[in-house]
């Protein structure tokens, strides 16, 4: 490839007379916005062990009252794009939010999407759109763009879930804000049940759901039960895998952002092919390697892991009689439809 011009080879007095129209010249960053043959991504592989991070997460309880952060969170942040960036990928936020008991974080609602993943605690809940949603270990509860939410907590023991945005996005198009709102009246509890089946939605007086986000709320319980049916009903399938969708539509259960589910057997090796997309990880129950080229992650169980998009990627449970469960996120909903999602084998 032809190496270009640098911009040290033009005259200082060409640079100023640029530098003072807002002007620039493409051909001295030209290899480096269109790189030959695939991008080269700021996402680093990064890991965030559950055990450390928790650790601070309940010393920041202590350190500030919930009325002083609104949200108790720290925030998942790849070194890649820079800590203060608080992003895990160019698309992807993720922040471990802390709520102690009696506590409530007041509702607001926004632009970006986002979704939660329940990593420890019982009793306490969120309420979006007017649908109370109880939270256990592994649940995964949407907050569409522009849905009220506010979280809450009965129970005695502290609570702590994974958030995942679309905010890096949301942001860098300058379409991010928040809206503060008073406390929501239930109108409802989840409506997970309606679509517990697969193939049959509720459909009364032969009419259909119009909501945009039908389903607010996969429970653990109901994933783990279908990921085990697949694999007890399907041997020979290759992988495991279910994906979180809207249940009226079979799209996926966001625009920007795609979260599925996967169920390593015991001693199962599973190879990833390289996708467009940067991916994060995070192991709902057992261990399991990442492993990518150079690198390896060992995760145990509520740790979180984010890789790279254009990475090949192989997946081993490191148990030989235990399955391993493992959350994944990824950008891919907004890469097909921009039309820049690629697989290569
Ligand atoms: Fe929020």
């Amino acid at each position: 490839m032809q190496e270009l011009g640098r911009l040290e080879d033009l005259p200082d007095e060409y640079r100023a007379a640029l530098t003072a129209q807002n002007l620039v010249p493409l051909w001295p960053s030209l290899r480096a916005v269109l790189p030959p043959g695939k991008p080269m991504p700021r996402t680093r592989p990064t890991c965030w062990p559950y055990q450390d991070l928790r650790a601070l997460l309940l010393k920041a309880g202590e350190l500030t009252p919930i009325e002083k952060a609104e949200r108790r969170v720290l925030v998942l942040a790849n070194p890649g794009h820079g800590l203060e960036k608080m992003q895990a990928s160019s698309t992807i936020y993720l922040g471990m939010q802390l709520l102690l008991p009696g506590e409530w974080a007041p509702a607001h609602r926004h632009t970006p999407n986002a979704v939660r993943m329940i990593v420890e605690g019982e009793g306490a809940y969120t309420t979006v759109d007017g649908e109370k949603c109880t939270m256990s270990r592994g649940d995964l509860i949407l907050t569409p763009t522009g849905l009220w939410h506010e979280h809450g907590h009965d129970g005695d023991k502290p609570v702590v879930w994974l958030d995942v945005l679309d905010l890096p996005l949301v942001y860098y198009m300058e379409a991010s804000y928040v809206t503060e709102g008073k406390a929501q009246t239930v109108t409802g509890v989840a409506a997970d049940q309606s679509y517990q089946r697969g193939g049959v939605v509720p459909a009364p007086v032969f009419t259909r759901a119009e909501q945009p986000f039908p389903m607010l709320r996969y429970p653990w319980v109901d994933v783990r039960a279908a990921l085990q049916a697949l694999a007890a009903s399907q041997p020979a399938i290759e992988a495991v895998q279910v994906a979180y969708v809207n249940p009226e539509t079979g799209a996926d259960c966001q625009k920007i952002l795609g979260f599925s589910a996967l169920m390593l057997r015991p001693g199962e090796r599973l190879a990833l092919p390289a996708r467009s997309t940067a991916m994060v990880f995070h192991q709902i129950e057992g261990g399991a390697d990442v492993a990518l080229e150079g690198q390896q992650f060992s995760l145990v169980e509520a740790d979180t892991c984010c890789i790279p998009g254009y990475t090949p990627v192989t997946l081993s449970n490191r148990s030989a009689d235990q399955p391993a469960f493992i959350f994944i996120a990824d950008d891919a909903p907004l890469q097909k439809k921009l039309g820049v999602y690629e697989v290569r084998n």
